[in-house]
């Protein structure tokens, strides 16, 4: 099997602690059972997410010692504009502070009331800003999608079949545009086509659609796209990355993971769209120069966007979260296949398989994996749903733990550390038992919501 090899050197490290296993147990406690609550010095390794925590590189460094802080006519800012209009074959851009805030204003302009946004899958931030509109989400993800293990290359596709019933079903004037998100982060980081994303766009001609691109997660699947699809074989990234941008009428994401900075932005060929999002920025994000950015962020964006198109750096995580799935595979621990991107995700329900949905498995394995180990994971499951108008659970397709990879953050002996710690829990599995909530917010609420033991 292919073990992966570091593509960099390290040149800067943050020192890490590992707690005895008795503190552990009471910082957990301390954090309700809840990982987004736990303090970093009390976690060895961090796989949270991949959210503005990816390792920045020399360049990128050296060009934040160089941001002009002026307020309006930055260079920094013509910096930025420019290296994303070149990137992604676009007349126009627009920063914003993140990649929810371009979600706002995107479902502000765009989500009218009772119509529908169809995608290849939800996220938890893009549906809160669509509901809170007033609009509906409807995932149209193929039957494959939601197989804990499957051979499909392209997980992430649309169904074309069911966009295009969907449309028959409740005409095109009952939709507000048709989301596709690169890298459908809840199901395991799996990527889309090229080639599916080609029949998307011409549904979307035959009825007048708009398309909107999340490319926040775009860079394992430019990687996905480079070595799975045979069109693209002798494409270069940055080829591949326009032929997607060419397909969608706006593009925007989150720089917290693509450019591995800290921001975001949408960008589009479409004035009228570009007119009506502008005059939202300097109220709700600042000045069109910024739109919530720090300077030295927009600089390391910029730098981190070029980097982006090097094959030799994006291959990074797709490589390492392969290794360490194959490896947890190998050893019987359910996760899902094949390997996506983002991270590596552990099939909670499997796992757990004594707990059902309603006690949280995800949360609850979550939690035990830090007790253990001191690896701080991810809930995505039903506590990243949220109840509906009768307050009843949303019960979630998948019950995962996600095990983000942040990029080029750590070495190999560190993920067979966290390799043997999930397989001595998976073989101590009847140890876990199940959550309850204490305090249970209403919105998003796997942020701060606190839970106990059941
Ligand atoms: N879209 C996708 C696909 C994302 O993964 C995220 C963030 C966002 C939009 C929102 O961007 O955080 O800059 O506001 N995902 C992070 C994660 C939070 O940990 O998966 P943001």
């Amino acid at each position: 099997d292919a073990v992966p090899l570091e593509m960099h050197k390290v040149r800067i490290v943050q020192k890490l602690n590992l707690l005895p296993i008795e503190q552990r147990q009471e910082a957990m406690e301390k954090a309700g059972y809840n990982t987004f609550l736990l303090q970093n010095p009390d976690v060895f390794m961090d796989m949270l997410t991949d959210s503005g925590v990816n390792a920045m590189s020399d360049k990128q460094q050296a060009a934040m010692m160089q941001a002009d802080d002026s307020y309006a006519g930055s260079e920094t800012f013509t910096r930025l504009d420019e290296k994303v209009r070149e990137i992604f074959d676009t007349e126009y851009f627009l920063p914003l502070h993140q990649g929810r805030a371009c979600e706002n204003l995107l479902s502000k302009l765009f989500v009218k009331p009772d119509t529908i946004v169809p995608m290849n899958y939800h996220f938890t931030t893009s549906k809160a800003h669509i509901v809170i509109n007033g609009g509906k989400v409807e995932e149209i993800f193929i039957d494959e999608a939601l197989k804990i293990n499957s051979e499909h290359p392209f997980k992430g596709n649309m169904d074309i079949d069911k966009l295009k019933a969907l449309i028959a079903i409740n005409g095109a004037e009952k939709i507000s545009y048709v989301r596709m998100e690169a890298g459908t982060n809840l199901i395991g980081g799996q990527p889309f086509s090229l080639e599916n994303l080609q029949e998307v766009r011409q549904v979307c001609d035959d009825h007048g659609l708009m398309i909107v691109l999340d490319a926040s997660l775009l860079a394992d699947n430019l990687y996905f796209i480079k070595e799975r699809e045979e069109q693209c074989k002798e494409m270069t990234i940055k080829e591949i990355t326009r032929a997607i941008s060419n397909l969608c009428d706006i593009t925007y994401f989150s720089a917290r993971k693509l450019g591995n900075g800290r921001g975001g932005g949408i960008c589009t060929n479409n004035k009228e769209a570009y007119m009506k999002i502008r005059e939202l920025i300097p109220l709700y994000e600042g000045f069109l120069t910024y739109g919530g950015m720090s300077v030295r962020e927009m600089e390391a964006i910029t730098v981190g966007l070029e980097e982006t198109m090097d094959e030799n750096m994006i291959n990074q995580a797709p490589q390492f979260i392969a290794y360490m799935t194959n490896e947890l595979q190998k050893r019987g621990v359910p996760v899902i296949t094949p390997p996506g991107g983002l991270g590596c995700h552990l099939d909670a329900s499997a796992f757990l398989d004594h707990l059902p949905q309603t006690k949280y498995p995800a949360g609850a394995l979550a939690a035990a994996l830090y007790i253990a180990s001191g690896i701080r994971g991810m809930e995505r499951g039903t506590l990243s749903e949220q109840r509906d108008e009768d307050g009843i659970e949303e019960l979630a397709h998948m019950e995962l733990v996600r095990l983000a990879m942040p990029r080029r953050v750590f070495t190999l002996s560190q993920i067979k550390y966290a390799i043997d710690r999930i397989t001595w829990l998976y073989e101590n599995r009847r140890l876990i038992g199940g959550l309850k909530f204490v305090e249970e917010p209403n919105v998003l609420r796997f942020f701060f919501g606190t839970l106990t033991t059941d």
